[in-house]
């Protein structure tokens, strides 16, 4: 972890600023000096004497406080830290950034800054999802700027999605990585995630259990470890953080055509959970019920195997990862998976009742490699993904 840093901690006026609170204390505890500033709403959240006193040293929050500008001027304060952090940093200061206001201390100093910036966003999931807040959100990606979060979950205001603070902890992390780059990883990564949906007319379709959690996280990892990662993702919930590059599909067709789209790559991911079949002939239009009539038939087609498809190619990426989801003999399917599809590993989870790998937060996986098999204990998505990366960096630095 970093030690003996200058960090500028901002916290807006969000639900989420008495994290902020923890987030100070920790940053101290690495021998680091925090140089609060509090907006105005903020001030509504935590004061500013449990700032003052958590940071070690006075909160700045007015720009015209002639006391506070003879103090430290805030041009001063834009330069004086190794790293800006923002945490909460609202829809309204996410906004400011983007359009280059600076009409309090909070913007001022963000506009003046020429140190790297995180971001840890925080706001109702409606706020996050909205196209403006996501147009401003592309705007500082491209500006450079690094984000942290934000995590789904419960809310509170009550509601259920992403917007959610990252934890200090998790923002710390990201601190160090900012701080302490080590090796970055220079290449491009495919992940697949999701489910599949196969339309049987225009109001029913197949799908399956998968929620791209997992996808989700290899893709994260990846992009905080340095790799240009683009995410092709089926119909799921999950958002990957900003700044990865998200293609949309809904078929298994539709999904091996984008991954072809962005070939060639170092390392592709086949995580998605992709329908093996489709119905031979969707219905252009809504099938009718007919009372009384029973045994109404679907004529099921083979989907492409994306997995195996692209791990025969010319020009498939130099390490393919595939994922094999049991309900049963999980190490023996899976090994004879990665032969029968070519792929050079293979992720195997299993997905039988009471697992609750689809969906659920955490996975008890095995790797599956040409060397022998390695199981993992369980742990959370997150550190699958983590544990993966390291894995694969470790592959190809041999
Ligand atoms: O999304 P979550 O809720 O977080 O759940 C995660 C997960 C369980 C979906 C994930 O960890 C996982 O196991 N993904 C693969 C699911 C799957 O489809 O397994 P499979 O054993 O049926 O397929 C084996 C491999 O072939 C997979 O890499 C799959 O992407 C690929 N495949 C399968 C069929 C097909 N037509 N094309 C493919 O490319």
């Amino acid at each position: 972890m970093f030690q003996n840093r200058k960090i500028l901690v901002v916290i807006g006026g969000g639900i989420a600023a008495y994290k902020s609170l923890e987030l100070i204390r920790l940053i101290r505890q690495t021998g680091s000096e925090v140089i609060p500033v509090l907006t105005e709403a903020g001030e509504r959240f935590v004061t500013p004497l449990s700032v003052t006193a958590l940071a070690g040293t006075e909160v700045n929050t007015d720009l015209f406080d002639p006391a506070e500008e003879a103090r430290i001027g805030h041009i001063a304060l834009s330069r004086s830290a190794d790293l800006v952090v923002i945490a909460p940093a609202t829809a309204d200061l996410i906004a400011k950034m983007a359009h280059g206001l600076a009409d309090d201390l909070a913007s001022t100093v963000l506009m003046a800054t020429d140190t790297p910036v995180l971001v840890a966003p925080a706001m109702n999931v409606r706020m996050w999802q909205h196209s403006a807040l996501q147009r401003n959100l592309a705007t500082l990606a491209d500006d450079g700027i690094e984000f942290v979060g934000p995590e789904t979950g419960d809310m509170a205001c009550g509601e259920f999605g992403p917007g959610r603070m990252a934890e200090p902890q998790t923002i710390m992390e990201a601190i160090d990585r900012i701080l302490n780059p080590g090796e970055r990883l220079a290449m491009k990564v495919v992940v697949t995630s999701g489910p599949t949906w196969e339309a049987i007319d225009p109001v029913r379709f197949i799908a399956n259990r998968s929620s791209g959690k997992q996808g989700a996280e290899i893709a994260r990892a990846f992009a905080e470890n340095g790799a240009e990662v683009v995410f092709i993702t089926g119909p799921a919930a999950e958002e990957p953080r900003v700044g990865i590059r998200v293609v949309r599909v809904e078929t298994a067709r539709e999904m091996l055509d984008a991954v072809k789209q962005e070939l060639p790559a170092e390392v592709g991911i086949f995580a998605a959970a992709v329908a093996d079949w489709r119905v031979a002939n969707a219905s252009p239009s809504k099938i009718k019920k007919k009372s009384g009539r029973t045994g109404q038939q679907l004529t099921l087609v083979e989907n492409p195997d994306i997995l195996a498809t692209v791990a025969g190619l010319e020009n498939r990426p130099g390490l393919v990862v595939g994922f094999a989801a049991e309900t049963e003999n999980l190490e023996e399917n899976a090994t004879a998976k990665r032969v029968r599809k070519g792929c050079d590993w293979i992720v195997a989870n299993e997905v039988g009742e009471g697992t609750d790998t689809f969906g659920g937060d955490e996975n008890t996986v095995l790797l599956v490699t040409g060397d022998g098999v390695d199981r993992w204990p369980r742990m959370p998505k997150s550190a699958v993904a983590d544990r993966l990366v390291a894995e694969i960096c470790d592959k190809l630095r041999q």
